[in-house]
């Protein structure tokens, strides 16, 4: 209705309303490196291009005749009664999107009530982010770093700044072949974009004095990267490492990407974060039931099936394909999240068919933020509701609890 009423003021919206236009607009918004990095995906992209079309494999019936003049889109989380099913995905390095980067996110999130994930590599810092949004849901999502010290230290910092979880992603120990960043030869933490959560940490400040840990300490950058590394040094402003002096800034990124993921990283370590919080746990990029199953035997809370948005294993399934065996896996014993390829109100309608509790917003949140920051993100928050909303009410369900496995038809 917002929409229709301002076109009779003659207003058009702010961010296109379709998909393609919206990635369309904000490829001009943007860099070609922030273009490439965001809307990217691994290898062929078979993956990223199956997430969207494997919804077609589900189709929904709408039922008629059921008083659908009001609609409760709310649901409940791990505790919260959260106005609608979305939440927003992390996502790293959104200074590539637009300068205001993840705190003008954090403050369309909050006025959606939509939880917003901080990323690990986000391009502003947690509290930051967290003073922006009042009371508002947000989660921390973790990549497990080499250093203990250093998880212990970002789940405090998470915990601190009241985050209500925190979503362990699991399918980043090593970079996706991601072709149009190598083709553009351009990777945004070699540009000390995308680490201010290290370079706020105390504990990544004080490791900056001491040798990298492991392997990483006999193995100084090849003098390829070591050039890339200076030439960058040269061109960054001002403050761009809170203040970092270049030589740390230079010892900053060697740092983080020496020590931000541990590939090592089992089952059994889950343990170590279990005793350092009380907060709901999420395993992020499951995708496989026996997975499912077996987070239930390691205390996990929740999960988010996810494959990155198609970004790290090219030829990998779709998340829509696998969560009905996900669900049946989990058999109602922890709130299962999807992400990857929800670009509409049918893609969450279907997932919520097929048993997820909610689903993850990606690319198209950065995209409005590209085009107009702050109010482009939340005018795509809004659409998606809105859709949403109007997808619900023409399928004939009042409450999210009755779009049940009825509502759709399917393999
Ligand atoms: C991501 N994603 C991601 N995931 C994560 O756990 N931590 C991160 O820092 C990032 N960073 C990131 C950057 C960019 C540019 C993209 C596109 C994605 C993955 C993200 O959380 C989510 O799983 C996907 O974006 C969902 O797919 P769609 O909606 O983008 O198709």
């Amino acid at each position: 209705r917002a929409i229709y009423m301002g076109g009779l003021a003659g207003r058009r919206p702010t961010v296109p309303v379709g998909m393609a236009d919206l990635e369309a607009a904000a490829a001009r918004c943007m860099s070609a490196e922030g273009y490439a990095y965001i809307a990217g995906g691994a290898g062929r992209e078979d993956t990223m291009a199956r997430n969207l079309s494997a919804f077609g494999h589900w189709q929904i019936k709408p039922r008629m005749l059921f008083d659908v003049a009001e609609q409760d889109t709310s649901v409940e989380l791990f505790g919260r009664r959260l106005p609608t099913p979305f939440l927003l995905c992390p996502i790293g390095v959104l200074e590539m999107a637009h300068p205001e980067a993840d705190v003008a996110v954090a403050r369309a999130a909050a006025d959606t009530g939509m939880p917003y994930i901080f990323s690990s590599q986000a391009s502003r810092t947690m509290e930051d982010c967290a003073a922006a949004m009042g009371d508002a849901p947000r989660w921390f999502q973790l990549y497990w770093s080499k250093s203990d010290e250093m998880v212990e230290s970002f789940v405090s910092r998470a915990e601190a700044c009241g985050c209500e979880a925190i979503v362990v992603t699991l399918d980043t120990t090593l970079l996706g072949w991601r072709t149009r960043d190598l083709e553009l030869a351009h990777l945004p933490f070699l540009h000390g974009k995308g680490i201010a959560q290290y370079t706020s940490d105390p504990v990544f400040r004080r490791q900056l004095a001491e040798p990298l840990p492991g392997p990483d300490a006999k193995q100084p950058l090849n003098r390829h990267t070591l050039r890339v590394l200076m030439q960058v040094l040269r061109k960054w402003p001002d403050g761009m490492l809170d203040g970092l002096r270049s030589g740390q800034a230079l010892a900053a990124v060697r740092r983080f990407i020496a020590t931000y993921s541990r590939p090592t990283l089992t089952w059994d370590d889950l343990a170590f974060l279990r005793e350092r919080t009380k907060l709901p746990i999420l395993l992020k990029g499951i995708l496989d039931p026996e997975d499912a199953r077996k987070s239930l035997d390691y205390g996990v809370d929740g999960l988010l099936v996810s494959n990155h948005g198609g970004r790290q294993v090219d030829g990998s399934v779709a998340t829509i394909e696998q969560l009905p065996g996900i669900v049946t896996a989990v058999d109602g014993r922890m709130p299962v999240i999807m992400d990857s390829g929800i670009r509409g109100g049918a893609d969450a309608f279907k997932a919520l068919a097929l048993g997820a509790t909610a689903v993850g917003i990606g690319r198209p949140y950065c995209y409005g933020l590209a085009i107009a920051g702050e109010a482009g993100v939340r005018e795509v928050l809004a659409n998606f509701h809105a859709d949403f909303q109007l997808t619900m009410a023409l399928a004939g369900c009042r409450s999210i609890a009755e779009i049940d496995r009825d509502r759709i038809t399917g393999p």
